[in-house]
């Protein structure tokens, strides 16, 4: 039992449709019920959903992100991209950044931190994933790897209020693994320790499912969790969060 404030990401990637709006009448209903008064639920749409769930959210306190953004905080030719100012335009308060999908297909460090730096000028919360392949996880480079993500991803950015770290190792994500306890509570540790002062929360993200969630809650210093295949389902996402709490 956790007597937590958490966040409960979705994170919806390349899924969804106008029609998938109903689905979050039951989300709303539950996040202004007692169930949910010690957490946060946020989604993460695809772009084309972002105006209509921030219209659907109006008078809830459910938040709404962006799954990741252009690097460029000026408008300008590029086209199929959006930036962090159109994101917060369109209702968004969070912005994904550096997911391993988006690092998979070129994004490196360097480019996720111009994303962050823009986004936080933009004024969104940023959610900044970092995690080790299966292969840097056997050659025991975990450490390393995050190492290296956190210090080029956040270089030359003082203010990380509004920064989460996203905890999500490549080889847990859609296969069903989840880290043993032990090795999460020791790297979340690793990742806190990386930071002066006040550490920012750290979220973790894999295969999180209303099956494992019980072992998931009980690591103590995780701050919530960034939901991918679950969350595209309203009752899982609750029983989810219920769990957490129950
Ligand atoms: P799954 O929950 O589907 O494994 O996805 C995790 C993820 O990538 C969230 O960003």
């Amino acid at each position: 039992m956790t007597n937590k404030y958490m966040y409960f990401i979705a994170n919806w990637k390349m899924y969804g449709s106008i029609s998938s709006i109903n689905s979050l009448n039951k989300v709303i209903k539950f996040s202004k019920s007692k169930e949910i008064n010690k957490g946060r639920l946020i989604y993460c749409p695809p772009y084309t959903l972002i105006s209509s769930f921030s219209k659907k959210f109006q008078n809830c306190q459910i938040g709404l992100g962006g799954q990741n953004c252009h690097e460029s905080e000026t408008d300008g030719p590029y086209t199929g991209f959006i930036n962090a100012r159109m994101l917060k335009n369109a209702g968004a308060q969070f912005v994904i950044i550096g997911h391993s999908e988006n690092r998979a297909n070129g994004e490196n460090d360097k480019l996720i931190n111009l994303k962050i730096k823009n986004s936080i000028n933009s004024k969104l919360k940023v959610i900044f994933c970092i995690g080790e392949t299966l292969s840097e996880k056997r050659k025991k480079k975990t450490k390393s790897i995050l190492s290296k993500q956190i210090k080029i991803g956040l270089n030359k950015i003082k203010n990380k209020s509004n920064i989460f770290i996203a905890y999500e190792p490549v080889w847990a994500i859609g296969t069903g693994i989840i880290p043993k306890s032990k090795d999460l509570y020791e790297t979340v540790n690793y990742i806190k320790s990386k930071f002066k002062g006040k550490p920012p929360r750290v979220l973790y993200g894999g295969s999180v499912n209303p099956n494992n969630i019980k072992n998931l809650k009980e690591v103590s210093n995780i701050d919530g969790f960034l939901i991918g295949g679950a969350s595209q389902n309203a009752n899982k996402f609750i029983d989810i969060v219920k769990k957490t709490y129950s």
